[in-house]
């Protein structure tokens, strides 16, 4: 298991290149398989989400190749409808490969994706949507039995906007017969980015960003090129790090609509942060007015992604912040290792109350989940002393040369295996 040694205290300055999203990435990914001509996803992250489901793919029989940040995908040889168990529970997002297997194949079976380390992570929506489309639909055994005759349109209204069950019914619907309306549908920059992603393709998609999308079905997609939207999440990250530790960082490839909610908020603690095209910069003094209220909401609402980030900056902000986490029952796993480092935070239920201190120390403390292991790391950074941070294998689930990138901006930061 490796971790992170850190010596805290040291201010940002510099510059970093965003990676490609994530959370766009691993739709397109599963997209990939609804053609049998060849896709190339350039600046693809090599972080493990994108390599297990690269494995994934390889399990249906597609023939992958990933030379630096190009990745290759030929799906002409792919015969397989079924998600290997294992590599399912290792990426619960692989439940959005069952729309587009569905749609290859006419059937899919995958592993029931158990709750994981931020929530209970149900599917309903997901398997509700894809009735929706004809497909027929056994949940036996721990597993997901899904057969289709012929995928068809279908009016579809969404109990919450949730991001995979909204991609996982465009995979469906895609190569569908007729038209597939998603009422209540996800707004986030990920699905557009989908949308955009199968419109090359030559699918007939409308409305991804807004709360309705069309998708007219079509009978064949051909091969495509294609590089992914920034991730939002990564460069919010490290606004949120320069918040923390001080000092004037500038991100490239990076998209200030998409996390306009974030950069709101730190204009409000007194950050000063400038746009200039694909460029974000900002500049943070080493203290910072109260944050007040953190409510996470689906897109354009405060990402979910970034309250363990945000939390952690609260610790040592002025005055006291509330964090309400509206969308998952237990992302509150990096709490009791801030306390360690020496926040002041009451968690009740959904809500966690923050009372600044003027900083933390260093400790030795242990990541429960990606975005916390996220966290914790910004929180060691800017705290004084030195510090470890455990179990590495959650954030290198989603950031590519995380304690590169940092220690690139001035932060002492390496990485050892223990
Ligand atoms: C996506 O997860 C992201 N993952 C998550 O990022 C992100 O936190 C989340 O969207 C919200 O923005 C990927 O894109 C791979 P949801 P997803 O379905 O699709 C409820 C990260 O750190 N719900 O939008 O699983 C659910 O319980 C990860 O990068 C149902 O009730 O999220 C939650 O309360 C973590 N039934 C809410 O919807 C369902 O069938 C939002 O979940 C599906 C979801």
């Amino acid at each position: 298991m490796d971790k992170f040694i850190i010596e805290g205290g040291m201010p940002l300055c510099g510059s970093v290149a965003v990676q490609s999203a994530k959370n766009a990435v691993l739709p397109l990914l599963a997209a990939s398989i609804l053609t049998d001509e060849r896709v190339i996803i350039h600046k693809c992250p090599r972080i493990m989400d994108v390599l297990n489901m690269i494995q994934i793919l390889g399990e249906l029989g597609c023939k992958t190749s990933f030379e630096g940040e190009t990745l290759v995908i030929d799906s002409a040889d792919a015969a397989n409808h079924e998600i290997p168990s294992a590599l399912a529970k290792e990426l619960r997002s692989s439940v959005f490969m069952l729309g587009s297997v569905i749609s290859r194949f006419g059937k899919a079976r995958i592993a029931y994706p158990g709750g994981c380390d931020i929530g209970l992570r149900p599917v309903d929506l997901h398997l509700k949507g894809l009735r929706s489309l004809n497909v027929h639909i056994a949940e036996e055994g721990g597993y997901i039995n899904c057969e289709c005759g012929a995928l068809t349109g279908a009016d579809i209204l969404l109990d919450c906007p949730s991001v995979g069950a909204t991609e996982n019914i465009i995979l469906a619907a895609v190569k569908g017969n007729g038209v597939t309306l998603i009422r209540n549908a996800a707004k986030e920059p990920e699905i557009c980015d989908l949308q955009n992603f199968l419109n090359k393709m030559g699918a007939r998609i409308s409305g991804g960003g807004t709360a309705t999308i069309r998708v007219e079905g079509v009978k064949k997609l051909h091969g495509v090129e294609y590089t992914p939207m920034p991730d939002r999440i990564e460069a919010g990250t490290f606004l949120i790090a320069a918040a923390m530790c001080g000092g004037e960082i500038a991100l490239s490839n990076a998209s200030a609509d998409n996390i306009a909610a974030l950069i709101h908020k730190l204009r409000e603690i007194s950050c000063k942060i400038t746009v200039k095209n694909d460029k974000i910069y900002i500049r943070s003094g080493r203290t910072r007015r109260s944050l007040r209220m953190i409510e996470t909401m689906p897109y354009p609402g405060f990402p979910t992604d970034l309250q363990a980030p945000a939390t952690a900056l609260a610790c040592i902000s002025e005055g006291s912040t509330v964090i309400v986490e509206n969308l998952f029952e237990t992302r509150f796993k990096h709490v009791p290792e801030l306390i360690r480092m020496g926040a002041d935070i009451t968690v009740r239920g959904r809500a966690a109350f923050v009372r600044g201190v003027r900083a933390l120390h260093g400790a030795d403390v242990v990541a429960g989940d990606l975005r916390g292991g996220a966290a914790l790391t910004l929180a060691a950074i800017s705290a004084e002393g030195q510090s470890s941070v455990t179990d590495l294998s959650h954030i290198d689930r989603g950031y590519s040369d995380f304690e590169y990138k940092l220690s690139s901006l001035g932060a002492k930061i390496r990485r050892i295996r223990v």
